[in-house]
């Protein structure tokens, strides 16, 4: 790895001294620029929105959204006012009330946006599913939560099993020519006439806000809840990490099914009443570049994945588009290679500031920050207010350089509030209570940069998509032919992993390709299109042990063909 180091940028950034900062910051200081500070009435959507409405950026666009069929802006009293009726909507005609869990099941559009800020002005804990789930992947969730109300498309509500899930109550769609039947309501029917005039609910500091599910090593994916009072840190990672300022123009290319989205594509900006961009549609590096020269993109936030795929694309295509207009790029989700941050220097004149953080943090914790020496293939220093170190298996914290857990002290505004349905699995994250413990292993170095070295439990992060071994494994075993399944993440030079399934077929069944791509078919229609395997290996039986466990890290050693190690607890 070449080691050298990209020095800190000389410019007015909101976080001018970090060492200082570190120093002396206090939470305490964050709450203060919240209205709350002086009224006692907290809630999240009218931090972002409706706070705005009300001052000096009343007129100032909030929203630009492109897709193939639409191009719309929104100002921040737009946004008002669409929110609003959105949440009177849910309100009358979805009985939504405050603790109620209402899901979001759809592509990017301004109506999501809508629908979630209106449900949050309502008191309820929004649930935003991607929209590439398919069948079970969206029935784990509706279940584990309880859904009351779901808010989704035509196209996407055949992959919602109705009968299944007895919480559920109603059902909005939202697109043309809706019968309203059953459970269904025609959502835009009843938008377009609904008033623009709503009493936010207020709600205490520990409300819940929002569910994100994300998956372990084991058992099904799990409902991380976050409270209103994480803002305090969206609000202030996004002045000091994402650096917005008053005529950024932000882009967070991450969907609101994910953390990023949310935390960093509607908290984050928003509450520092920046512009936001939001695109419709499909990957492509024209389409990206494109959209940065369009809008006049300044921030961007994006993945390693992304920046890899860009990468490839090659240089012929950044130089088709004018992209001056960027003055900071930042990075999360997967260790951000040290040739792309290069490549990135070269082509868009900027250094790639990679952050850490995870869906149970709620958000960023330790970073690059743009007066900070960049020393590339670290994930930097943990922000003002949070303690970061590498503690070993019991919670003594270790020394620079000598790799053991990555935990982070206990306490950030931001942290998981719990695990939904599920509080001795919160409990299980955290040691000595004192250390949460991230399940990264980790290093940090003499001057106190972190660096990231893998994950310690089987996880996987294929294209920066966070993927559970397990959930994978038990949809693979419902598929006819197959015996037995284990599943690993093989390293990938774009996708940073990608899903590698060894195969045990039953008896009585041939060995084909044409069998695999009926297998991978099947997870992708059950779980979704990024969760299938994207290799598949037949083998006759899989390495187990005794008690009947599946050894991935067996499987993953003769994957990479390193030593398989203690075999002791492995069957015959
Ligand atoms: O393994 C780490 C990896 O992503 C995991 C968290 O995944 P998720 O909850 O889906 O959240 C992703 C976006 C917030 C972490 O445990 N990860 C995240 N950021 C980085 C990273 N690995 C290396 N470098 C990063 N900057």
């Amino acid at each position: 790895m070449n080691m050298e180091a990209f020095p800190p940028v000389k410019g007015n950034y909101n976080l001018k001294n970090y060492e200082e900062m570190y120093q002396h910051f206090n939470w305490k200081e964050a709450e203060e620029n919240f209205s709350w500070h002086q009224t006692g009435k907290i809630n999240a959507a009218y931090e972002v929105i409706d706070r705005h409405a009300e001052s000096s950026r009343k007129h100032k666009v909030a929203l630009y959204y492109l897709s193939q069929t639409r191009n719309e802006k929104y100002t921040f009293n737009d946004m008002k006012k669409q929110t609003n009726k959105a949440g009177n909507v849910l309100k009358e005609k979805g009985a939504v009330q405050k603790g109620d869990r209402v899901f979001i099941f759809m592509p990017r559009s301004p109506e999501l946006y809508f629908a979630l800020l209106g449900a949050i002005k309502l008191g309820a804990i929004i649930g935003p599913l991607f929209e590439a789930f398919m069948e079970d992947a969206v029935k784990d969730r509706l279940q584990d939560s309880a859904a009351k109300v779901l808010i989704t498309t035509p196209e996407l509500v055949d992959r919602v099993p109705i009968d299944e899930l007895e919480a559920l109550e109603t059902i909005f769609l939202v697109g043309e020519d809706i019968k309203e039947e059953g459970k269904f309501v025609d959502f835009l029917k009843y938008f377009q006439t609904a008033s623009n005039e709503l009493e936010v609910e207020w709600v205490e500091r520990n409300d819940g806000l929002i569910l994100h599910y994300t998956s372990g090593s084991t058992g099904k994916p799990k409902g991380v809840l976050h409270v209103h009072h994480a803002m305090v840190q969206h609000y202030q990672t996004a002045k000091w990490v994402l650096d917005l300022q008053e005529d950024d123009i932000y882009w967070c290319t991450a969907d609101p099914g994910w953390v990023t989205g949310t935390s960093y594509g509607i908290f984050g900006p928003w509450l520092i009443g920046a512009t936001n961009i939001v695109v419709g549609g499909r990957f492509s590096p024209d389409a990206w570049y494109k959209t940065i020269e369009t809008f006049g993109v300044t921030v961007w936030y994006s993945a390693p994945t992304s920046f890899r795929m860009l990468m490839s694309a090659g240089e012929e295509v950044v130089d088709k588009y004018s992209l001056s207009s960027l003055r900071h790029i930042l990075s999360v989700g997967e260790p951000l290679n040290p040739e792309v941050i290069r490549w990135g220097y070269e082509v868009f004149g900027h250094r790639i500031h990679d952050t850490w953080w995870m869906t149970e943090t709620g958000a960023q914790l330790i970073c690059n920050y743009p007066s900070m020496e960049i020393k590339p293939g670290s994930m930097g220093k943990p922000i003002p207010g949070v303690e970061a170190a590498i503690v070993d298996d019991t919670g003594n914290v270790l020394p620079p350089n000598q790799m053991g857990n990555l935990a982070i002290k206990k306490g950030w505004p931001s942290m998981m509030n719990t695990i939904w349905n599920n509080q001795k699995k919160y409990e299980s994250y955290f040691l000595l209570n004192e250390w949460y413990v991230s399940g990264d292993s980790a290093y940090m170095d003499e001057d106190g940069y972190f660096w990231f070295q893998g994950r310690v439990d089987d996880v996987i992060m294929t294209a920066g998509e966070r993927v559970g071994p397990f959930e994978v494994e038990n949809k693979l075993i419902e598929f006819p032919a197959v015996a037995e399944a284990g599943v690993i993440g093989k390293p990938d030079a774009i996708r940073g992993e990608i899903i590698k399934a060894f195969v045990a077929l039953r008896d009585g069944y041939q060995e084909s390709d044409q069998l695999k791509e009926e297998i991978r078919q099947f997870v992708k229609n059950g779980l979704a299109a990024h969760a299938a395997p994207r290799e598949i290996e037949f083998i006759a039986k899989l390495p187990k042990t005794r008690s009947g466990k599946i050894m991935r890290r067996v499987l993953k050693a003769w994957e990479l063909g390193l030593p398989t190690g203690d075999l002791s607890t492995m069957e015959d």
